[in-house]
């Protein structure tokens, strides 16, 4: 591997801000602020210079000197950088450079010896992004701008390469979480059993370990109009639905403890739902209530339905596959939840077959479903507000929709069944939609009264 001589360098992540006030000198980037109290002036100086240049370790005591500093303050230099974690970036030039992402980062340089071996974090992963081509992973609260020349290291850093090949990025990549010596990672029980997507999910979607922009951000506000939060209804032959009467409803309902405790999955039908049946439990669960907004704080059309959703968004819209339903041809159907009804698409019967297969399989063959429904999420009414959450969200959201679900059916004597998995590019297939706009999160079974 042939690679240019590099030289280990630090600065202060480019947006960092440094302030002196009354003692006190702060240093502050997206994910928080370090202190540092009593520092002499031309300390606090250099430092202020140190956002977005990079320097030589060893050259940043001269330039102390230089500007009139004592060995005392280079010495106190050095003790400060080694409190400067959160906020220092490491390089080696022209190579790499290490840049902190989170509050918990720590740049911890590993003993290596020139015949031990490093490779890449199997959690690692290289992207574009606006700093040009970096490296990150789950596991790192450092974030790793790379360049040309590192390529040939990365490329080799697949499989396992000698400390003494390149001893400086080699450290580096080590000391910032995104390699590791050996069979290090392999030995920890806690990271072998994680999948490279689950773990960076969870890392983005919460905050604490990343400088992502984060939250209710509604970073289209000034792009893109916020998608409807009703969906336009798909054309096709609409089947109106029973709405129950709610008083009678309540009256006839075992009560809410009672409807918690004998609540279960249930796989074996004695017989198929009614269409009166299937019109009350997405009535019960499902329908629109209201809608509101924009109103003040709230830039987009919300609306109110039996289960909450983040946001108020709604992004959830379900499709029904139907095998056997009294009243019901079988078929597929949207549900359009404000007007209560059920909308005929005209899905390719082979695609309906595999979507209740799918489902059949997922309880192990147990079930031979009556009705099945599928939630798709329009991903962008979540994305349009949340940056980092939207989809963590939109599960989150599934899943109180699959619980009330599950109890307006077991109030009702119907069987249901929640589903983990699902064929989300079968689903966009079967009920002609664009997979990256809309595509199924959540798969349910509704059965008839229980066979048990
Ligand atoms: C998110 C979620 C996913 C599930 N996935 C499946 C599944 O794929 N197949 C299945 O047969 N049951 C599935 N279930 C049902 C669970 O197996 C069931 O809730 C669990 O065994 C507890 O039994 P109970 O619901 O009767 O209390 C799922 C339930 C939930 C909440």
């Amino acid at each position: 591997m042939s690679t240019p001589t590099p030289t280990p360098m630090v600065g202060l992540r480019e947006d960092a801000v440094v302030a002196s006030e009354d003692g006190v000198l702060t240093i502050t980037c997206p994910f928080g602020t370090v202190a540092l109290r009593g520092l002499p002036p031309a300390v606090e100086a250099l430092l202020g210079e140190l956002p977005g240049t990079l320097a030589e370790r060893d050259d940043l005591a001269e330039r102390l000197l230089a500007a009139g500093g004592t060995s005392h303050d280079a010495a106190l230099l050095y003790l400060t950088l080694s409190r400067l974690h959160p906020v220092l970036v490491h390089a080696v030039e022209p190579l790499l450079r290490v840049v902190p992402i989170a509050r918990g980062a720590r740049f911890q340089p590993p003993d290596l010896s020139p015949g031990d071996t490093v490779r890449l974090s199997k959690f690692a992963f290289v992207r574009r992004s606006e700093q040009g081509l970096v490296l990150e992973s789950a596991l790192s609260l450092h974030r790793v701008t790379l360049t040309e020349d590192a390529m040939p290291l990365l490329a080799a850093l697949g499989r396992p390469v000698m400390v003494k090949e390149a001893p400086e990025a080699l450290t580096h990549l080590v000391a910032a979480g995104l390699a590791f010596a050996g069979d290090d990672e392999e030995r920890d029980p806690a990271l072998r059993s994680w999948d490279f997507h689950d773990l960076l999910f969870h890392s983005r979607s919460r905050s604490g370990r990343h400088d992502q922009p984060f939250g209710a951000t509604f970073r289209f506000l000034d792009d893109l109009p916020p998608e409807p939060v009703i969906k336009p209804v798909p054309e096709g032959a609409a089947v109106e639905l029973y709405r129950p009467c709610l008083e009678e409803a309540a009256a006839a309902d075992p009560p809410l403890t009672t409807v918690l405790e004998t609540r279960r999955s249930v796989r074996r039908y004695a017989g198929p739902p009614t269409i009166r049946q299937l019109g009350e439990l997405l009535y019960r669960a499902a329908r629109v209530r209201r809608m509101y907004g924009p109103a003040p704080g709230m830039p987009y059309e919300a609306s109110s339905r039996p289960y909450p959703g983040g946001g108020a968004v709604h992004e959830l819209e379900l499709y029904l596959t139907v095998a056997r339903c009294e009243g019901l041809d079988g078929g597929v159907y949207y549900y359009d939840p404000l007007g209560h009804r059920l909308v005929t698409l005209p899905a390719r019967p082979e695609d309906a077959q595999a979507m209740l297969t799918t489902a059949s399989l997922a309880t192990g063959g147990i079930a031979d479903p009556d009705v099945l429904i599928t939630v798709t999420s329009r991903f962008r009414r979540m994305s349009w507000k949340y940056s980092g959450v939207a989809y963590a969200a939109t599960l989150k959201t599934t899943g109180v929709l699959y619980q009330t679900l599950y109890l307006v059916a077991t109030a009702m004597g119907l069987s249901p069944c929640g589903l983990g998995s699902g064929d989300s590019d079968l689903a966009a297939r079967t009920f002609g939609l664009d997979w990256a706009a809309e595509s199924s999160v959540g798969d349910f079974l509704i059965g008839g009264p229980p066979a048990e």
